[in-house]
């Protein structure tokens, strides 16, 4: 057993350790801070507001009755969940959007689909931790 003393310095030694590296790896993170336009977070508003997290995810976050929809806009396209976002179909219900509030949606879908890659299959790590998109 080592004596208190060099535990002690073990343990300080570690903490430097620990927050250097995380220092490091928060300095470094692969995602950008969305910065959105007015637009954006009036879509965002109107997301919140209609709960569609209730059924699709951001990242994996939220109901699993729709498909997470972190990376629709560029998967389907704009003019796709422009369209579907004007008829909705018998799983997903028709809210009756305005043209306006179709363009903040689609809008904040698009920032959110810049923010990264979603699915995590295709990821591949580093050796200090961070992950490549
Ligand atoms: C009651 C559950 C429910 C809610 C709430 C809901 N959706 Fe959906 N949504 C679905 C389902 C289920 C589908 C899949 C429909 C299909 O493929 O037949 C879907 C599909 C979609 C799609 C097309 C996805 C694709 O690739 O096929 C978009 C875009 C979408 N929803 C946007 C929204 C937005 C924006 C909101 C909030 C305003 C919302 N949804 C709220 C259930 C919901």
């Amino acid at each position: 057993m080592l004596p208190d003393k060099q535990k002690f310095i073990v343990f300080i030694v570690l903490c430097i350790v620990f927050l250097s590296y995380s220092g490091f790896l928060y300095s470094h993170l692969p995602v950008s801070n969305p910065n959105f336009s007015i637009t954006e977070a009036k879509g965002k508003t109107l997301w919140q507001k209609h709960n569609c997290t209730a059924c699709h995810q951001i990242y994996g976050l939220g109901g699993y009755l729709g498909p997470d929809l972190t990376n629709e806009y560029s998967l389907k396209g704009s003019d796709f969940i422009h369209i579907f976002l004007q008829t909705g179909n018998t799983t997903m219900p028709n809210y009756h959007f305005s043209e306006t509030e179709i363009q903040e949606l689609n809008a904040y879908l698009k920032s959110v689909d810049l923010s990264g890659k979603s699915d995590p299959r295709k990821f591949s790590i580093n050796t200090n931790g961070t992950i490549n998109q």
